[in-house]
């Protein structure tokens, strides 16, 4: 393998038609479980490359695989959806669809991924195993798309023994990228409660279980299990996000509903905190005669990447782009669904740096005025190439 003949070159002479596909899906963007036309226009692209596409009993994604002939895989996965925002840049390929916008980035990874498809789909001779992509709908929309594509069996057919994954990062500068071996992202669980009290007159609270009062102990109470249940060298969240009860000034609330995240990057903590939310709001409506109900909405692993596969991508950029090009990606609180495959198989995902300010690529994700720098596709996609070859040489 020859890096300049066989990824650099190839990966520059992607780079236009990358570009198109970037701008097409940045126009065109879907949200969460609803990415149809997406779906249909990343099949067209690997249909027209040849790539072999792969049966998925799901309305929306995209599952297809190189050398499908062997028996181990390595994937790489991408994310289809965008965000219920309504965008705010001057770009010329703006968004067409009123209120919905890729500020997640979404649009670039598909693009890298696409690339990447094509580029070792002429080196398949020399890869010895497979290579399946994964595009999957609603990362940004609980419970996530990742677990059911997973139940769906995309890890499976041929067996994924590796799997790669990239982020867009505005904080990290163009042509660097961002890795960290140690937890990066939090588990997500994502609750709803619903305190049934017993509604009546507000003068009357001795013949009623008023649903609010009952609420305000519980919402208290939660923040309690951060602060006294917690070892506060491990950090943990509880946000509740809404709440809605009540309809007058002077009639008691029969119920009232929460919802909210819980996040933390210690796995045994992920463990430990659905148990107290319940314990907690069980204590409390006893004690005030209340019922409720518990509803896990969603619950992501925290994201640590794999130490072999970090080495990997370390090792490749380092080879592609030269020392010192690798950041040490810091600890967020966010959550990502991508932990889901590496919970069971090693992979790792990498921040790719898509910071200019010169071209206004620095605002932060999910909001209005969120861009990328597009030459960032040529340095994923030449990773995530060099990656896979590197990988399939050790299998
Ligand atoms: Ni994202």
């Amino acid at each position: 393998m020859k890096l300049e003949d066989d990824i650099l070159r190839p990966a520059r002479e992607l780079y236009p038609m990358q570009v198109a596909f970037r701008r097409h899906i940045h126009q065109n963007p879907e949200l969460a479980f609803e990415e149809y036309e997406t779906t249909k226009y990343i099949k067209a692209q690997l249909r027209c490359h040849k790539i072999k596409l792969q049966p998925l009993d799901l309305k929306t994604g995209v599952v297809a695989v190189i050398n499908p002939h062997f028996k181990r895989a390595i994937a790489i996965r991408s994310e289809l959806d965008a965000l219920p925002i309504a965008e705010r840049t001057d770009l010329p390929f703006q968004s067409k669809r009123p209120g919905i916008m890729h500020a997640c980035g979404h649009d670039l990874h598909m693009a890298v991924v696409l690339g990447t498809m094509i580029l070792l789909n002429r080196l398949k001779k020399q890869l010895p195993c497979a290579v399946k992509c994964i595009f999957q709908p609603a990362e940004e929309k609980p419970p996530g798309g990742a677990s059911k594509l997973i139940r769906a069996g995309v890890l499976r057919n041929p067996r994924v023994e590796m799997i790669f994954a990239l982020h867009v990062d505005p904080n990290v500068a163009t042509g660097r990228i961002g890795l960290r071996d140690e937890a990066t992202m939090a588990s997500v669980l994502d609750f709803n409660i619903v305190i049934h009290g017993k509604g009546g007159h507000a003068a009357r609270p001795h013949a009623a279980v008023d649903g609010i009062a009952v609420a305000a102990e519980v919402i208290e109470s939660l923040q309690k299990i951060v602060s006294r249940e917690i070892d506060p060298l491990n950090p943990a969240l509880i946000t509740i996000g809404t709440i809605e009860g009540g309809t007058a000034r002077n009639i008691i609330a029969d119920q009232v509903v929460l919802s909210g995240t819980a996040r933390t990057l210690s796995g045994a903590n992920a463990k430990k905190i659905p148990q107290l939310l319940k314990r907690t709001l069980d204590g409390i409506c006893r004690a005030r005669g209340a019922r409720y109900t518990f509803d896990i909405l969603a619950r992501y692993p925290v994201l640590v990447n794999h130490k072999s596969a970090n080495k990997i991508l370390r090792e490749c950029y380092c080879e592609l782009f030269g020392k010192n090009k690798v950041e040490k990606t810091p600890q967020t609180m966010g959550g990502e669904d991508f932990s889901y495959y590496i919970a069971s198989i090693p992979g790792a995902m990498f921040r790719l740096g898509v910071r200019n300010t010169g071209i206004g690529a620095d605002k932060s994700w999910h909001t209005p005025d969120f861009m990328v720098d597009e030459e960032a596709i040529f340095y994923g996609t030449s990773l995530l190439s060099l990656a896979v070859l590197k990988c399939g040489e050790k299998f």
